[in-house]
C-alpha cells in the first residue's frame, strides 16, 4: 500500500483488471480445538436444549453458517501433539476418558474424527485434519488417512464401516503436527528432525492417498529464535511432499497499551507473509521444482492474557476474554491483508471459532457475538473473485512501533461472475475523521448495493451480555457513486465495507 501526503484527505484508486490473485476459497476458515469450551458446551453440547439429534449446538451452528467459514482446522493445536485419534472413534461409551497435558484438562472422547467430519458437513466447511507429530508415529498417522479416505475392504478403511460410515469421508487437507517448532509442543522437534519425520508421514499419507494435500508446520510466529531457519530447512527436505506451509500468530495490545501502534499491526502481518514467501521461492529455486507450496495461516487472533491451565477439569472456561473495537480493526485489517497477500497466501484459519480465544460465547441459554465477530462476516460474505491492487494515498501517523503508518488500511475485490465490487477501508485514526475519495480508473460501478461501518468513540469498548449490541455495524444511506468516483468521511476507529454493482439494480437510486 503506497501513501505519502501530508494533506488531510485520502484517495483510493481502484481498477477491476488491475488483480493480484483469485480468492482462494479456503482464505475463510476457522480452527477448533479440543481445549477449554471450544468443543464441549461450544460445538459439542447434547445436554443443552439447543442441541441437534446430534448433539451440535443449533445457535452456534447458525453463527458459524453466518459466518461462512470454507474450512475448520481440527483437532488442534497443542492438544494434536498428545492425541491418539483412535480414542475418538467408535462407540462413544468405550472412548476412554484421558488426561490431556497439552491444557491439563480431562478430556472425555466424547466427540472425535466422525463428529467433528459431520460437523462441517452440516456447517458446508471443508474438514482439515492434522495428525499427531509430537507422540504419534507415522504409522498412525498413515492409518488415519486410511481411517478417513480409503474404499472399505482393507482393516482401517472397515473399522471406519463398522463405526457407522461405509463411504470414505475424503478430507483433503492435512496438518502434519503442530507448532513442532515451540518448546511448549509435547514431543517438541528440531527443524531437521521434524522435517525427517514430516516427510515420512507425509510420504505415506500421500501413497494412501496421491489427491491429499499436506501442511507442513512452519515457524509458530515470527518472533520465534528458530524464525526462519527452521520453514527453510522444513522446506528443503520436504519441498515434493509439501503443498502448505503453516504459520501462526497472536497479538494483544494488553500489556503496551499503546493504540496507534496496534492499530498499525498491518505492517506485522505483511512483513511475516512477505518474509516466508521469500522463504519459498528461495527453497523453490534451490530445489530446481516447477511444483509450488503456499502459505497457510490456520491460527491467526487476537488473544488476550487469561487462564490456560484446565485444572484437571473437564470443558474448563479458558482463554475466554471478549473483545472491543480496536480488537475488531486489527481484525478487519488482518481480513485486508490476506486479500492482498492471496497470492501466496491460500488457506486462513481464525483461532477459534467459539469460546476459546473467540469472537463467539455460548452460555446455557444463549450466545454472544464480540466485536471482530462483524468484520469477519461482511469480509467472507463479500470477498469474492479477484482481489485487486489498489493504490492508496493516505496521510500518514506517528506511532512508537512503526515510526509512522498510513491511516487507511484498505483490501477490494472483484468478482467478474457478478459484477459486484467489495471496498473495505479501516481508519486508524484515533480522533480525526477522513475525507476520503475512491476513484476508479476503469470498470466503475454502476451504484453502490450496499454499505455498512462498524464505529465508536471508545475503543475499549466491546460487547457484553448486558449489551449485546454496544458495537455492531451500522447501515450507511447515502453512499452514492458520483460518475466513477464514490466521496465518504471516514470517522475516526472505523470500518467501513462497501459493495457496488456494474448493474444498477430496480428501486436503487444510485
Ligand atoms: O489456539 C491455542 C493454541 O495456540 C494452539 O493450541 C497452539 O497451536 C497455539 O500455540
Amino acid at each position: 500500500m503506497a501513501s505519502s501526503s501530508s494533506s488531510s484527505t485520502a484517495t483510493i484508486w481502484l481498477d477491476p483488471n488491475r488483480t493480484i490473485a483469485e480468492i482462494p476459497p479456503l482464505l475463510f476458515g476457522g480452527f477448533a480445538e479440543h481445549m477449554g469450551r471450544c468443543i464441549y458446551e461450544g460445538i459439542y453440547d447434547p445436554a443443552s436444549p439447543l442441541a441437534d439429534e446430534d448433539g451440535l449446538r443449533t445457535d452456534v451452528l447458525a453463527a458459524l453458517r453466518e459466518l461462512g467459514y470454507t474450512v475448520i482446522r481440527y483437532p488442534g493445536g497443542n492438544f494434536l501433539s498428545g492425541y491418539n485419534w483412535l480414542d475418538g472413534v467408535g462407540p462413544k461409551e468405550l472412548r476412554p476418558r484421558k488426561r490431556d497435558l497439552a491444557w491439563f484438562s480431562i478430556e472425555t472422547n466424547q466427540f472425535g474424527t466422525n463428529e467433528f467430519i459431520g460437523f462441517c458437513r452440516k456447517i458446508g466447511a471443508e474438514p482439515m485434519l492434522g495428525v499427531n507429530m509430537g507422540t504419534g508415529t507415522i504409522e498412525s498417522a498413515a492409518n488415519l488417512v486410511e481411517y478417513c479416505n480409503a474404499p472399505t475392504g482393507t482393516y482401517w478403511a472397515d473399522l471406519r464401516a463398522a463405526h457407522g460410515f461405509p463411504a470414505p469421508h475424503n478430507v483433503r487437507y492435512w496438518c502434519i503436527g503442530n507448532e513442532m517448532d515451540g518448546p511448549w509442543q509435547i514431543g517438541h522437534l528440531d527443524a531437521l528432525d521434524y522435517a525427517k519425520k514430516a516427510r515420512e508421514a507425509a510420504k505415506m499419507m500421500k501413497w494412501h492417498d496421491p489427491a491429499i494435500k499436506t501442511v507442513l508446520c512452519g515457524s509458530s510466529n515470527d518472533q520465534m529464535p528458530t524464525f526462519p531457519e527452521w520453514d527453510r530447512v522444513v522446506l528443503e527436505h520436504c519441498w515434493d511432499v509439501a503443498d502448505f506451509l503453516s504459520i501462526h500468530m497472536y497479538v494483544s495490545n494488553h500489556h503496551d497499551q499503546d493504540t496507534p501502534s496496534y492499530l498499525a499491526l498491518a505492517q506485522r502481518f505483511e512483513d511475516f507473509v512477505d518474509t516466508m514467501a521469500a522463504t519459498l521461492r528461495y527453497v523453490k529455486a534451490k530445489v530446481r521444482s516447477k511444483h509450488d507450496v503456499y502459505l497457510s495461516w490456520d491460527e491467526w487472533q487476537v488473544w488476550h492474557p487469561g487462564e490456560t491451565n484446565g485444572r484437571w477439569r473437564e470443558a474448563p472456561h479458558l482463554a475466554e476474554t471478549g473483545y472491543n473495537l480496536e480488537d475488531a480493526l486489527v481484525v478487519a485489517q488482518w481480513l485486508n491483508v490476506f486479500l492482498r497477500k492471496c497470492d501466496v497466501l491460500k488457506i486462513a484459519c481464525v483461532a477459534q471459532i467459539v469460546n476459546i480465544i473467540s469472537w463467539l460465547h455460548t452460555r446455557r441459554d444463549g450466545l454472544l457475538k464480540h466485536t471482530s465477530f462483524y468484520p469477519f462476516k461482511l469480509v467472507s460474505n463479500w470477498a469474492r473473485g479477484y482481489a485487486l491492487d489498489v493504490w492508496v494515498k493516505s496521510p500518514k501517523y506517528e506511532n512508537k512501533r512503526f515510526g509512522e503508518s498510513p491511516l487507511l488500511d484498505v483490501a477490494a475485490t472483484y468478482d467478474p461472475a457478478t459484477g459486484a465490487q467489495s471496498v473495505f477501508i479501516v481508519n486508524r485514526s484515533l480522533t480525526e475523521p477522513l475525507p476520503t475519495e475512491l476513484v476508479w480508473q476503469d470498470g466503475a460501478p454502476a451504484q453502490v448495493v450496499e454499505a455498512w461501518q462498524l464505529t465508536g468513540s471508545d475503543p475499549k469498548q466491546g460487547n457484553t451480555w448486558d449489551a449485546p449490541d454496544a458495537v455492531v455495524p451500522r447501515r450507511l444511506d447515502g453512499v452514492r457513486m458520483d460518475g466513477a468516483a464514490l466521496r465518504l468521511q471516514l470517522p475516526p476507529l472505523s470500518f467501513t465495507a462497501i459493495r457496488a454493482a456494474s448493474r444498477p439494480e430496480p428501486g436503487r437510486s444510485s
